[in-house]
């Protein structure tokens, strides 16, 4: 690592925030589950948007590429540094602001941890509504940059319909603040909504401004043992008729397994029961377990509160974490249109080995699946190919809510069309002409001007 290019991060973020010992990078250059790995010269932890901007800046002049990244618990490579890149931490840009109830918002610096956020927001009586099982570690800033979905996506859309307001600083070093929350507001293109997404590539984010919803503390879960995925799906009309829904997901018997046996519980209901499970959660200001008793009158399965329920969302939470102690999957994040989810389903349990072992599990109301395959060796490649395609071609797409990162963006250009990959790509060229930020993640074919090597010796 070149001392000169050290010495200047050093100027701009103070000593103490610029790690270059190799045990110390060793946590930033590999993701959480182990599955990529890259390397970096020097991790960078700026502690504002002031402080970005000049990092921006010094990495610029020197010939150097930059990979932010929030809690690193991503699941396709996005923020694993590659090339040579400074690894950009956004885990300082942790303020809060007090929740305003008047418009029942607040405004999160990027590495706020979404569990962190959600306990802000309970402590002024209000929630924050994305969740899913790497909540204590993943932040604001990732959840932005992926459009993290999760499990109340039923309920309350994706991190998208959260964000009301983004600052962010582009590859030139300009900062944006837009943290007002205006409800409406109709001038012109919305930045943040573009940001949204978009895998650190357009500007990196350092807070954001986002709406709260109410804190529903009476809740009320279900397990529901049906005899197929269609039989799963076939729940959806009547579940959604449910006043309080919260989350609808998907279990299959594999998963529900895997999970259970590495938590070390009795599975709620004996995997082998059935042919899929539909987890039901609802959640309101009144109990609800009434409503979700009278879905059960006609269906098998177990009623879930108090500490069963923590019980059902702990089995949930874990599958990712299970079937990653299991070795390293193929892992693909695929969603289609809720009626074809058995028609994709079929594709890919045709196209796995007969060695491999496949584990499927997701988010019913949304089609999203997350395909794991355990063992697939050297059909890996294939097995990629065929579920990709597959969701194509059943008008689904390649990333539900884990983003495109470097594992699926030679896909990108495929799934979008030519036109639509041309105008992002467009995009993309216009705000980071150096390709500075996060280059090999959304845009393979785009090259970067910033060499592997720092230029400053
Ligand atoms: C989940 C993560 C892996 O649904 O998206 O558990
Ligand atoms: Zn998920």
């Amino acid at each position: 690592m070149s001392s000169l290019l050290v010495s200047a991060l050093r100027d701009v973020v103070g000593a103490a925030h610029v790690l270059v010992d190799a045990d110390v990078r060793a946590t930033y250059e590999t993701d959480w589950l182990g599955q990529t790995h890259g390397t970096t010269p020097a991790v960078v932890r700026p502690g504002s948007a002031q402080e970005v901007a000049a990092v921006l800046g010094v990495c610029a002049a020197a010939g150097v590429a930059v990979v932010p990244q929030g809690g690193n618990t991503g699941l396709v490579g996005g923020s694993v540094p590659r090339g040579g890149a400074v690894l950009l931490s956004m885990q300082r840009c942790s303020s809060l602001s007090t929740v305003d109830t008047l418009s029942m918002q607040v405004t999160a610096g990027a590495g706020v941890t979404i569990e962190h956020l959600q306990q802000h927001a309970r402590a002024a009586g209000l929630d924050f509504a994305v969740d899913w099982g790497a909540r204590a570690t993943a932040t604001v800033g990732g959840a932005v940059n992926t459009n993290a979905g999760g499990s109340r996506v039923v309920r309350f859309g994706t991190m998208r319909a959260q964000v009301m307001g983004l600052q962010a600083v582009f590859a030139d070093g300009s900062i944006v603040t837009q943290l007002e929350g205006l409800p409406k507001e109709t001038a012109g293109p919305h930045l943040p909504s573009l940001l949204v997404g978009s895998e650190g590539t357009l500007a990196v984010v350092t807070a954001a401004r986002l709406r709260l919803v109410p804190w529903f503390r009476a809740t009320a879960a279900a397990l529901v043992a049906c005899d197929s995925l269609v039989d799963a799906v076939s729940l959806l009309p009547q579940l959604r008729q449910l006043p309080n829904l919260d989350a609808v997901e998907l279990l299959m018997p594999e998963a529900l397994a895997i999970a259970c046996k590495f938590l070390d519980v009795r599975p709620p209901v004996a995997p082998s029961s059935a042919g899929a499970f539909v987890m039901v959660d609802c959640a309101a200001h009144h109990d609800p377990t009434d409503e979700l008793a009278s879905l059960l009158a006609n269906e098998r399965g177990v009623l879930a509160v108090g500490a069963q329920r923590d019980l059902l969302y702990r089995i949930r939470d874990h599958v990712t974490i299970a079937i990653g102690a299991l070795g390293v999957p193929l892992k693909l994040d695929v969603a289609v249109p809720v009626q074809h989810l058995d028609r994709l389903v079929r594709r890919v349990t045709a196209a796995v080995p007969g060695d491999a072992r496949l584990v499927i599990f997701g988010h019913l109301a949304e089609g999203n699946l997350h395909v794991n395959v355990l063992g697939a060796g050297e059909a890996a490649p294939l097995l990629r190919e065929r579920v990709l395609e597959a969701a194509i071609e059943l008008g689904g797409t390649i990333s539900a809510e884990h983003g495109i990162g470097v594992a699926k963006a030679d896909w990108l250009e495929r799934l979008k069309g030519p036109a639509a990959y041309a105008a992002l790509r467009a995009i993309k060229s216009a705000l980071d002409p150096t390709n500075l930020l996060n280059p090999g993640v959304l845009y393979p074919d785009l090259p970067t001007r910033h060499d592997p090597q720092p230029r400053f010796t």
